[in-house]
């Protein structure tokens, strides 16, 4: 350690000791970073004027610290810590920037209510949603959102009507939840900001494979934040936001009829599988 970070280490010394431990680790991450990379003084600056810039792009609307989370894989590290569970739970994933609020549908409801529906594959989304010992929750709650066929959210597209390709469905008694829409599409994240200058600057690209968001929530399990991502998209091992989980990618198959559809379509198979509330890794393999 040098003599300098010894200095700045000693004199933290906070009412919390939570901030005073995390400040800590972030202080000497940074000292052992400018050992490493030994930025100029013009290149410390420009780093810092890239924070300015990104909080400047931050409205109501829009956190563009939260994009930079998601692209540098900050957003699933701190998930990932927080979401350990028995092997067969569903596992979480990065909620993303465009959750709101979510019109009440009936099981089998269109989410799709614009042009897009003409335009896309129509397709049955539906599993059930388990403990994971297998039990069936009715009435747990599933929260659905996703982008057009343009990749655009209805929060971020003013020709959408609010609530478009969103939907707040109960599951009945057999833990069952279905839903049309239509196939979801892969697109970019938003790269008129910060979090585009860095994807440009480290040559990726901005595009995450197509998937539907979950929030799904039952009584005396914890709330689950997760995707369904389509097989086969070629932005599977390269999202933006690094929030692929093999678990979470699904095949659409051929619709066989059973939904109620006219005419061909496909489908989605997902069943969600909530943690216990009050699971711990300790009381599930006790020592
Ligand atoms: C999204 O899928 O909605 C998203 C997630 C992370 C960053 C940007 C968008
Ligand atoms: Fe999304």
């Amino acid at each position: 350690m040098t003599p300098l970070l010894r200095q700045v280490l000693s004199q933290i010394d906070g009412p919390d000791p939570r901030v005073n431990e995390v400040v800590a680790a972030l202080v000497s991450h940074l000292h052992a970073f400018v050992e490493e990379t030994r930025p100029t003084p013009e290149e410390w600056l420009a780093g810092l004027a890239f924070l300015v810039e990104t909080g400047k792009m931050c409205t109501p609307d829009r956190d563009e610290f939260i994009l930079l989370s998601d692209m540098l894989g900050l957003t699933s590290a701190v998930d990932d810590v927080n979401n350990a569970g028995p092997a067969n739970m569903t596992p979480s994933s990065v909620e993303g920037p465009f959750h709101s609020p979510a019109p009440e549908r009936k099981l089998g409801d269109w989410i799709s209510t614009g042009p897009e529906r003409e335009r896309g594959v129509p397709t049955v989304v539906h599993g059930r949603v388990l403990d994971c010992d297998g039990t069936p929750l009715a009435g747990a709650v599933v929260d659905l959102w996703q982008a057009n066929d343009t990749g655009l959210y209805d929060t971020q597209d003013d020709s959408q009507d609010t609530g478009n390709l969103r939907g707040l469905f109960t599951t009945d008694a057999d833990g069952l939840y279905w839903f049309r829409t239509i196939r979801p599409s892969s697109y970019p994240v938003p790269t008129d900001g910060t979090g585009g200058t860095l994807l440009r600057a480290i040559g990726r690209h901005p595009m995450r494979p197509a998937h539907l968001h979950y929030r799904v929530t039952a009584g005396g399990h914890r709330p689950l934040i997760t995707h369904v991502f389509l097989a086969g998209d070629p932005y599977l091992e390269s999202d933006a936001a690094y929030a692929v989980k093999e678990e979470l990618v699904r095949e659409p198959r051929p619709g066989a009829g059973e939904w109620g559809m006219d005419g061909p379509y496909e489908e989605i198979e997902f069943d969600v599988r909530l943690v216990p509330l009050g699971w711990t890794e300790e009381r599930a393999n006790p020592a």
